[in-house]
């Protein structure tokens, strides 16, 4: 099949790869020649495991083109997927004109094939149609399109695992031939499809980010009453976990969920229930669970830390990943800024993000042992596999105060008090 995608983000690059990689012809389209001219030479301008090598394999394969072309790309599509970005408005609404000014470009250039337009970024509930009345206010007359619903669930650092093995397509569309092209492209892959309504897709997105990021703030609630009670939130999460109607996964507490998606998409659910009348209740408190497990970490800190030099591990908003968009880490520094500590940090792939942050304000090294040379504490806000099996004993010579603020309880308590180490971790 022909298909187009217009925006190459983690979204538009990633699920354009995998399509290119299946065998069919992929156009991506953007519109900063810069980016363009990188990607055309096989950077994919992100760090994501695996996606350069598949980025490179299948321009050589020239089963994937990126232009700035509608023109070129549209009209030969069998599917045109729509994967802008959507960034939260000051009032937590998701901003769609990038998404509907792609929408009437598209409109305008669609040719004389039957084609499928599907928004793949996360669009609130209604935008789909919105994308096709803009299409139907511009294109030719007699032009054959449909609009389907096919949201993505790929995560950054796993991101071509699981668009190459999804546990389930869903697709929304009141079209059967829409249904039957896109269940044609996703034929190849595994999982189960789930054949919906438009709505029932695009509320399918939101419904499953807000319960993943719910699951993180109950696992942080917990946390609270562990650490004040004297429980242990690991063991409390293993004891619930183990019991199927509640599923191990997504239950791990820790300085709180960032990324370019929870944080976005559960502040947007909740700006759509309550434009609905909906007591969106129960999300607010996610939210505020969530910014309280990061304030706890920088209390604990100013609490139990004498001098001001502190050394951090991990900046990106998960392992695996240079993205710090809404990362703990920013939030942290900058309250630790404010309290006048002096930081040293070191992250194996975000750090250039964050000196676009903090530029000067705090020293970035290429060394983990480098950024706990004389500190007074150290903080762990990333679970890189890197700092798992470390050797603790060097960064206790290299510390000035042996004390640790771990953020992500990657290690044993018990160990770390016989390494000799005052450890801080979560719940624990
Ligand atoms: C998330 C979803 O997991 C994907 O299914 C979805 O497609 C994506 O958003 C999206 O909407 O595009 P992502 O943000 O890449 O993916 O990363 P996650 O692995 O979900 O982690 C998000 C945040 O939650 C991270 O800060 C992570 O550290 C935190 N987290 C995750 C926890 O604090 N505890 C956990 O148990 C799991």
């Amino acid at each position: 099949m022909t298909i187009t995608f217009v925006g190459h983000g983690y979204v538009g690059l990633v699920t354009a790869c995998v399509f290119a990689d299946l065998g069919n012809m992929v156009y991506v389209v953007g519109h900063t020649p810069e980016k363009l001219k990188r990607l055309s030479s096989g950077d994919p301008l992100i760090f994501e495991p695996g996606l350069a090598e598949l980025l490179k394999k299948n321009l050589a394969a020239k089963r994937i083109v990126f232009t700035n072309s509608y023109s070129e790309t549209v009209p030969k599509s069998d599917v045109v997927f729509i994967a802008v970005g959507t960034p939260p408005k000051e009032n937590g609404e998701a901003d769609l004109s990038t998404v509907l000014s792609v929408a009437t470009e598209i409109g305008k250039n669609l040719g004389d094939r039957y084609t499928v337009v599907s928004c793949k970024s996360t669009v609130p509930v209604g935008t789909n149609r919105m994308i096709a009345h803009k299409i139907e206010a511009v294109m030719k007359k007699g032009t054959e399109f449909d609009i389907a619903s096919c949201p993505e669930f790929l995560r950054e650092g796993s991101a071509l695992t699981d668009t190459f093995e999804p546990d389930r397509v869903v697709i929304g569309s009141e079209a059967q031939k829409a249904t039957d092209t896109l269940l044609r492209l996703h034929k190849p892959l595994p999982g189960a499809r789930v054949l919906v309504s438009i709505e029932s897709a695009e509320i399918i997105k939101y419904a499953a980010n807000s319960i993943l990021a719910t699951k993180i703030s109950y696992a942080n609630l917990i946390s609270f009453i562990c650490e004040k009670a004297g429980g242990n939130v690991d063991e409390v999460m293993e004891g619930i976990g183990l019991d199927k109607r509640i599923g191990r996964i997504f239950l791990d507490p820790g300085v709180g969920y960032g990324g370019s998606c929870f944080p976005k998409d559960v502040k947007a659910l909740i700006s759509t229930g309550s434009a609905l009348g909906v007591d969106m209740s129960l999300l607010t408190a996610v939210e505020k669970i969530n910014d309280q497990a990061k304030e706890n970490i920088v209390e604990k800190i100013i609490m139990n830390t004498s001098g001001k030099k502190i050394g951090i591990w991990g900046l990106a908003f998960k392992p695996n990943t240079d993205d710090i968009r809404f990362a703990p880490s920013t939030y942290i520094i900058k309250k630790l800024l404010k309290e006048a500590y002096e930081i040293c940090a070191y992250d194996p792939e975000a750090s250039i993000n964050s000196k676009k942050i903090f530029g000067a304000k705090i020293t970035f090294t290429e060394d983990p042992y480098a950024a706990t040379k004389d500190a007074d504490a150290l903080v762990i806000l990333t679970e890189w596999n890197e700092f798992k099996q470390i050797n603790l004993a060097r960064v206790k010579k290299s510390m000035k105060t042996p004390l640790i603020f771990d953020g992500r309880n990657i290690y044993n308590p018990q160990e770390m008090e016989l390494l000799g180490f005052s450890y801080f971790s979560v719940g624990r």
